[in-house]
Order: structure tokens, then C-alpha cells, then sequence
């Protein structure tokens, strides 16, 4: 399999597993509002991103299956308890879809499918978004703790 069609697979698994699994248990274990509110938000962007990815999946004549993706199975390993790790996690989760998409874009640009290449950035901006989100309350959770000592 193509590495551009086998990581459109692995998106969807991504994805897929972030929306039914792994935010949800995020949003149990945190205790920060803030937090609480951002992956509840996410999580419906999230359901929207597999949507898209299996739309994709389709314009490039491809069946709607996910692949599991290695790296996202080693984040999950690392999922944390406390506020400061879950929003870590959350994170790293964006980076990874962050690079999996920016390169996914580039090559569906390359190999002519725009009408891939512009789903594609509708959800990128979405994940930079989240990411810039959980930086803001990564700071917040790191000035509380500080001014609690
Ligand atoms: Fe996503």
C-alpha cells in the first residue's frame, strides 16, 4: 500500500480511536474546567475529522477502513492521571495529527487531488487550533500549581 493512502487509513483509526476511547477518558480523569471544556469541544470537532478522512478515503476510490497507528498506541501508554499529564497528552495527540495532516496535504497537492488537499486543511486548522488551546490552559495549570506550591 502507498504511504499516502496507508496514513489516510491510519487517520481514520486515529481518529476514530481519540473520539470513542481515548478523549473521553481524558475528560474523566481531568479535574480542570478548563481542560474538561476544551476536550469536550474537541471531541466533537473530532467526530467531524473522521467524517472527513473517510471522505477522503472515498474520493481516492479507497474502502473506509482504519489502521492502527504505532505512534498513537505508544502515546496512549502514556496517557497520565493528573491535569498537567493529561494536557501533555493531549498535546503530543495534536502534533502527531498536526504532521500527520500537514504532510498528507502537501502530498495530495503533489498527486493533483485538491479536492483531497483542501478537507484535508479544514481539519489541520482545526488540530493547530486545539493544540493552541491546550497550550493556553498548560500554562494556566502550570501557574496554579506554582502559586500553590
Ligand atoms: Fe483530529
Amino acid at each position: 500500500m502507498e504511504p499516502f493512502i496507508r496514513r489516510l487509513h491510519q487517520m481514520l483509526w486515529v481518529e476514530q480511536t481519540l473520539a470513542d476511547e481515548l478523549l473521553p477518558l481524558v475528560y474523566e480523569r481531568s479535574d480542570a474546567v478548563g481542560l474538561k471544556y476544551g476536550v469536550e469541544r474537541h471531541r466533537r470537532e473530532t467526530k467531524q475529522h473522521v467524517m472527513t478522512v473517510r471522505t477522503c478515503l472515498n474520493l481516492v476510490g479507497e474502502r473506509q477502513d482504519g489502521i492502527e497507528s504505532p505512534a498513537l498506541l505508544g502515546l496512549r501508554e502514556e496517557l497520565g492521571e493528573n491535569d498537567l499529564e493529561l494536557a501533555d497528552f493531549l498535546a503530543k495527540s495534536e502534533h502527531l495529527e498536526i504532521a500527520a495532516y500537514t504532510w498528507l496535504r502537501s502530498t495530495a497537492n503533489a498527486l493533483g487531488a485538491e479536492d483531497v488537499a483542501m478537507r484535508l486543511t479544514g481539519v489541520l486548522e482545526q488540530e493547530q487550533y486545539a493544540l493552541e488551546l491546550v497550550e493556553k490552559e498548560t500554562a494556566k495549570l502550570l501557574a496554579e500549581s506554582v502559586a500553590n506550591g
